[in-house]
């Protein structure tokens, strides 16, 4: 492929300081090299996990983070902290925040512009709902995220994930069809010319079962997964068919 692959675990709000075992589980299943790998734990677990994972092979991320430098925010996170701990890669705009905490992307816009700020990979995560797919007009929704979302940057500098809502915890997944059409509507608004460069990711329901079909689509560079990266043995699997 023109892209390396990426496989990022998202664990959401996931995970005790005993799952520390999961990171030498995931290492002796994988078999993969070729492949970037992150993962994201909650960031409770950053600290551990920076001091578990082989930074060389393995990447570290947040899972968010806040538009501001440090300073008087109470529970937030800054990127300079991530990358204090290990980190990175920082997911942000995931519709947990967006459709949770009532993010706007502009609000994605400035986190992700401060985590470019402080050297970090943004992973800025767009994707439509089920009613605006039923309404045919997903790819202008997502488009309208994407140009909302990406702050000014170099296509090699940041991440985009695809994550249809209606694909996200309910098992049913987007088809490969579908998905790459997305990928490529997104990948063709791309303002720069550096576009076949920008990795474009598919979360949703992302399994064993069905990744091979997706990650062969050739605007398909990754996946962004949820659950299924939650047990070692099934996230090495896909890290593995990758
Ligand atoms: O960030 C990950 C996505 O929201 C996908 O979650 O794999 O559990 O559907 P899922």
């Amino acid at each position: 492929p023109i892209r390396r692959p990426l496989i990022a675990g998202n664990w959401k709000m996931n995970g005790r300081l005993a799952d520390g075992a999961w990171v030498e589980h995931f290492r002796g299943a994988l078999t993969a090299s070729g492949t970037d790998i992150l993962v994201c734990p909650p960031a409770t677990l950053l600290h551990h996990f920076a001091t578990l994972l082989p930074g060389d092979a393995i990447a570290l991320g947040g899972q968010d983070c806040s538009p501001e430098p440090d300073g008087a925010h109470t529970g937030d996170i800054s990127a300079g902290m991530l990358k204090d701990v290990g980190c990175s890669h920082v997911i942000v705009g995931h519709s947990e925040r967006r459709d949770g905490h009532g993010e706007s992307s502009e609000l994605v816009r400035r986190k992700a512009g401060a985590a470019l700020r402080e050297g970090l990979v943004p992973i800025i995560c767009i994707g439509e709902q089920l009613e605006d797919r039923e309404a045919g007009r997903a790819i202008e929704t997502v488009l309208a995220q994407l140009a909302g979302s990406v702050p000014e940057a170099g296509a090699d500098e940041l991440v985009i994930a695809y994550e249809p809502v209606w694909a996200i915890g309910t098992g049913r997944s987007a088809g490969p069809e579908e998905a790459q059409e997305m990928h490529a509507a997104i990948r063709a608004a791309w303002p720069g010319d550096d576009r076949e460069g920008l990795r474009i990711l598919y979360g949703g329901s992302v399994k064993p079962e069905n990744a091979q079909a997706l990650l062969a689509c050739p605007d398909i560079d990754g996946a962004l997964v949820g659950g299924a990266s939650l047990d070692p043995h099934v996230f090495a699997r896909l890290v593995n068919l990758s």
